[in-house]
């Protein structure tokens, strides 16, 4: 987005702000479109990345399906208009309650995360319930640790034997019906073996069990370019991955999150003041951890894009950090970048996923208003 429309933003609606890009974000739905061109496929957003109600009704308007991961993103997506039979229920923590609203309004399929979540959904369905088993191919997704999911030691899906056992157990039961299977190996993953891994094990299992699926849901995870150069070969994608699923005569899900609104999102920031210390400079900036945990919690690295003229500024190497009282509230340590003044203003680039959706109210900080940029104006959200 450009420089002088987040000024703009800023300008108009202070600091510190999120602001999407609406444009942005219907281009990457576009770019997702293309890789799966011939094959039978729908797209679920990933709500955990960003729940912000003025993108989710886009998102409605533009026919996805959505993925929720808890009764509160559940409720979110109804509000925003998705219909049930447009939900995919995730989560290793559903509770007995939600499970009956579930079976009760007749979403699209709840995702099941164990053998013991079938025992809860048998007790509690009195009508027909489409399910998938999410299973854990115990593949090395190769990314942050704390955002991969694949391997045996995750807490997530369940392993191949397990998942046969649910499978006899699913065909004795008549309200419990299985559409499919799930796997989600990890986030933020930009290298193809990973997917190849996971699907080749899914086809196998397949094949050796002779399951008759209608869905295959392939999670989601599509790495993004955090100003490093990497992410996921969109290309490569088509020419490794898709190929095999056409073989596979099922409707493909891939869940998306972060590649749908993370490089349609930046945090717009004040620089409060620059404190030199004997050992480091510091610029003190009007958001923090509290606003976005990302380097703080995964040591992520967000661009730091600034909005003043920096034609006459001495560069430096400073850590930007944030007003919370600790000190991990880091936005990016050992950068070099032209020192800022007092009032300047700063984009943290790429923070339209996992941003303001796992914000806090830590130190009482207020939380950073949302904007939205619809290319024609800008709008604050609800
Ligand atoms: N499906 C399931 C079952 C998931 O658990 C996730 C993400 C997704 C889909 C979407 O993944 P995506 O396409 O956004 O990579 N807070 C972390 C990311 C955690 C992801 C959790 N699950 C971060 O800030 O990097």
């Amino acid at each position: 987005m450009d420089k002088e429309l987040l000024k703009a933003a800023a300008d108009k609606f202070g600091t510190p702000i999120y602001v999407y890009d609406l444009l942005k974000v219907f281009s990457q739905i576009e770019r997702v479109r293309s890789v799966f061109e011939g094959v039978d496929h729908s797209i679920a957003f990933a709500m955990k990345a960003n729940f912000n109600l003025d993108i989710l009704r886009a998102l409605n308007n533009m026919d996805l399906m959505i993925d929720c991961v808890s009764f509160g993103e559940y409720l979110q997506a109804r509000k925003a208009g998705f219909s049930p039979s447009k939900a995919i229920i995730n989560g290793n923590c559903k509770k007995q309650s939600d499970l009956k609203q579930y079976v009760c309004d007749g979403v699209f399929a709840i995702n099941l995360d164990s053998y013991e979540e079938l025992l809860r959904l048998e007790k509690i369905a009195d009508r027909t319930v489409r399910v998938c088993i999410r299973v854990n191919p115990d593949v090395d997704a190769r990314t942050d640790p704390h955002i991969a999911t694949g391997l045996r030691e995750h807490q997530f899906g369940v392993d191949y034997e397990t998942a046969t056992r649910m499978i006899e157990r699913i065909r004795k039961n008549k309200l419990v019906e299985l559409i499919g299977l799930h796997c989600h190996i990890g986030s933020q993953i930009v290298e193809i073996e990973p997917y190849q891994e996971a699907l080749l094990s899914l086809r196998d299992f397949i094949d050796k069990t002779g399951l008759d699926i209608q869905v295959l849901n392939l999670g989601g995870g599509w790495g993004i370019d955090y100003g490093d150069g990497r992410s996921l070969d969109l290309e490569e994608y088509k020419q490794k991955i898709v190929p095999t699923l056409k073989d596979l005569s099922a409707k493909i899900i891939v869940e998306l999150g972060r590649f749908i609104v993370g490089a349609a999102g930046y945090l717009v920031t004040k620089v409060e003041y620059v404190k030199k210390t004997r050992k480091k400079i510091f610029v003190i900036v009007d958001t923090g951890m509290t606003h976005l945990i990302r380097p703080a919690l995964y040591d992520a690295k967000h661009r730091i894009i600034p909005l003043y003229d920096t034609s006459d500024r001495e560069r430096n190497i400073v850590d930007v950090v944030g007003p919370a009282c600790e000190s991990s509230d880091v936005i990016r340590k050992a950068i070099e970048m032209p020192i800022p003044k007092e009032g300047d203003l700063l984009a943290i680039g790429e923070t339209g996923a996992y941003g303001y959706s796992m914000a806090s109210d830590y130190n009482l900080i207020p939380k950073p208003l949302e904007i939205i940029w619809d290319g024609q104006e800008f709008f604050r959200s609800s």
